[in-house]
C-alpha cells in the first residue's frame, strides 16, 4: 500500500511539474505573427526615438560617427573595450590603402565583481593600470621611441549621450554594473584622468559603443555592412541612418548625409513581448527594474537565470528534484548561460552533460533521464524565445531602413558579435532560421548575417584613426 501511495504521489508531482512546464512554454510562444508585431513595434519606436530626445524607450543615440572606415586608415592605434564581464586592450597597426591590418595584439582581463559596484575612480584606475602595463610592454617589444602621441579608441558599451566623437556622459549602467558616481559623468574625462594618474600619455580620439565599433570593424572588411548587432552579456543594435531622417539632430548635415545610430534596443519593450511571471520576478529583483526588458529576454546575462527560476519553481511546487529544494538552486545568477548552453547541446544518449552540470553547478545528483530531458526542453524554450525575438528585432531595423524586401543581387550584411551569438549554436541557428523565415524566401538570400569577430575593438581603433586625422586637420 505504501509503494502504491508513493507512486501516486510521485505521478502527481510529475503531472504538476509538467503543467508548470507546459504553461511556461505557452507563455513563451513566439509565432511568426507575434514576431511581426514585435518587428513593427520596433520600427515605430525607432521613429519615435529619432524624432525627439526621450520620445521613446529606444534612445536612438547619435554616435557622431558619420563616416565609416574606408580602408585607408594608417598608423598604430590603441583600443580599450569595456562593457561586459571582460575588458580588452588592443594595439592595432593599420597599413593604409591595401595594407589592411598589419598587426594586432590584445590582452584580456576580467573585471573584478567588486569594481562593478564600486566607485568610478576605482574602476577607471584599474583599467588605466592594465592599459599602462600593456602599452609599456608593447612599445618595448616594437622598440617604439617614447614621446609619440598615442591615440586610443574607447569602446564603452553602455548608454552614453555623446557630445562629440570623443566625449559623452553616461546615461545609466546596464548589465550588472552600478557605479552611481559615474552616472552623468563624461566617461572620456574619467578615463583621461585615470590615465594621467597612472602617468600614461594617451588621447582618446573616439568614444564608441560596441555596436558602433562592430559596425565600423565590419565595414572595414565588407562594404555591404549596414547593421550591427551585439548578442553577448547584453544586447544592442546600431545602423546607418540618413541624417535627414533624424529630426532631433540639430547639428550640421554631415557630408556623407549619414549618421550612425546606437539604438540601445536592450531597453525596447512592447505589449507584444511574451513576458512570463519569471521575467517579472527577475526584473523586479534586478539592479535596473523596469529597464532593459528586451535585453532581459534575449541576452546572455539573463537566459541562464530565467532557466534557474523555472527549475526552482518546479522544485518548490512539484518536488522535481526530491523532497528538499536544492539550496544552490535558490541562488540568483548561479546558473550561467554557458552552463545552460552546455546542457542544451548535450548529444549523449543519457544526457550525461546535463547530469554533470546539474551536479557541479547546483549540487543536484542522481537525476533521471526523463528529468534531464525536461531540463533540455526548458533550455530550448528560453533560448528559442530569446533568439526569435532577436530576429524580430533585426527585421524591425531592416524595415526602418527599407531593406526588408531586397532582391538579389542587392545585399545587406548584418554584422553580429558577442559571446551568446558566437558560442551558443542553438541560439545562433534559431536566430538565423527565424530571420530567414520572417523576411521570406526572396529576400532571405539578400540578407547576410556575418560573424564580425572582435570587430568592436578593431572598429574603435579604426575610428580613432579616422578621427585623429580629422582632429589634426581641424587644429
Ligand atoms: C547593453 C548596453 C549597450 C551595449 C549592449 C551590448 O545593452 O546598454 O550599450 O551595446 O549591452 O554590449
Amino acid at each position: 500500500a505504501l509503494v502504491v501511495r508513493q507512486r501516486m504521489k510521485s505521478s502527481g508531482r510529475w503531472a504538476r511539474a509538467m503543467a508548470i512546464v507546459k504553461e511556461f512554454e505557452e507563455k513563451c510562444g513566439t509565432p511568426d505573427i507575434k514576431l511581426k508585431q514585435v518587428a513593427d513595434a520596433m520600427t515605430v519606436e525607432m521613429h519615435a526615438g529619432l524624432a525627439s530626445e526621450g520620445g521613446s524607450k529606444l534612445k536612438m543615440l547619435i554616435s557622431y560617427v558619420d563616416n565609416l572606415p574606408k580602408g585607408d586608415e594608417e598608423g598604430v592605434f590603441y583600443a580599450l573595450d569595456l562593457g561586459g564581464t571582460n575588458f580588452r586592450v588592443l594595439r592595432v597597426q593599420l597599413g593604409g590603402k591595401a595594407g589592411g591590418i598589419v598587426h594586432q595584439e590584445f590582452t584580456e582581463a576580467s573585471i573584478p565583481p567588486a569594481l562593478m559596484g564600486g566607485t568610478s575612480d576605482a574602476l577607471f584606475d584599474y583599467i588605466a593600470e592594465k592599459l599602462a602595463k600593456f602599452v609599456a610592454e608593447e612599445e618595448q617589444k616594437f622598440h617604439q621611441p617614447p614621446g609619440r602621441q598615442r591615440e586610443l579608441g574607447f569602446t564603452f558599451s553602455f548608454p552614453v549621450m555623446q557630445t562629440s566623437i570623443n566625449s559623452g556622459t553616461l546615461i545609466r549602467w546596464t548589465k550588472g554594473f552600478s557605479i552611481s558616481d559615474a552616472v552623468g559623468q563624461d566617461v572620456v574625462a574619467e578615463l583621461t584622468k585615470a590615465l594621467q594618474r597612472k602617468g600614461v600619455e594617451m588621447r582618446v580620439a573616439a568614444l564608441v559603443n560596441d555596436t558602433i565599433g562592430t559596425l565600423a570593424g565590419g565595414r572595414y572588411t565588407n562594404k555591404d555592412v549596414a547593421v550591427s548587432i551585439i548578442l553577448g552579456t547584453g544586447t544592442n543594435a546600431a545602423y546607418v541612418e540618413r541624417a535627414q531622417a533624424i529630426p532631433k539632430w540639430h547639428g550640421p548635415l554631415p557630408k556623407t548625409g549619414e549618421m550612425v545610430i546606437n539604438m540601445e534596443w536592450g531597453n525596447f519593450r512592447s505589449l507584444h513581448l511574451p513576458l512570463t511571471e519569471y521575467d517579472h520576478a527577475m526584473d523586479v529583483e534586478s539592479l535596473n527594474p523596469g529597464e532593459q526588458i528586451f535585453e532581459k529576454m534575449t541576452s546572455g546575462m539573463y537566459l541562464g537565470e530565467i532557466l534557474r527560476r523555472v527549475l526552482l519553481k518546479i522544485a518548490e511546487e512539484a518536488a522535481f528534484f526530491g523532497d528538499e529544494v536544492p539550496a544552490k538552486l535558490k541562488i540568483s545568477f548561479i546558473l550561467r548561460t554557458p552552463d545552460m548552453s552546455a546542457m542544451h547541446h548535450d548529444t549523449s544518449s543519457d544526457l550525461r552533460v546535463v547530469g554533470q552540470k546539474l551536479k557541479d553547478v547546483l549540487e543536484i545528483s542522481n537525476t533521471s533521464l526523463k528529468k534531464r530531458r525536461i531540463v533540455v526542453k526548458l533550455c530550448n524554450i528560453v533560448t528559442a524565445r530569446g533568439a526569435r525575438l532577436a530576429a524580430a528585432g533585426v527585421l524591425g531595423v531592416l524595415k526602418k531602413m527599407g531593406l526588408d524586401s531586397l532582391k538579389e543581387p542587392e545585399k545587406t550584411v548584418v554584422a553580429m558579435d558577442g559571446g551568446l551569438f558566437e558560442h551558443y549554436a542553438e541560439y545562433r541557428g534559431c536566430l538565423e532560421n527565424t530571420l530567414r523565415e520572417l523576411v521570406g524566401e526572396e529576400t532571405a538570400s539578400s540578407i547576410v548575417v556575418e560573424h564580425s569577430n572582435d570587430g568592436s575593438g578593431i572598429g574603435a581603433a579604426l575610428l580613432a584613426a579616422s578621427h585623429s586625422l580629422y582632429l589634426k586637420d581641424k587644429s
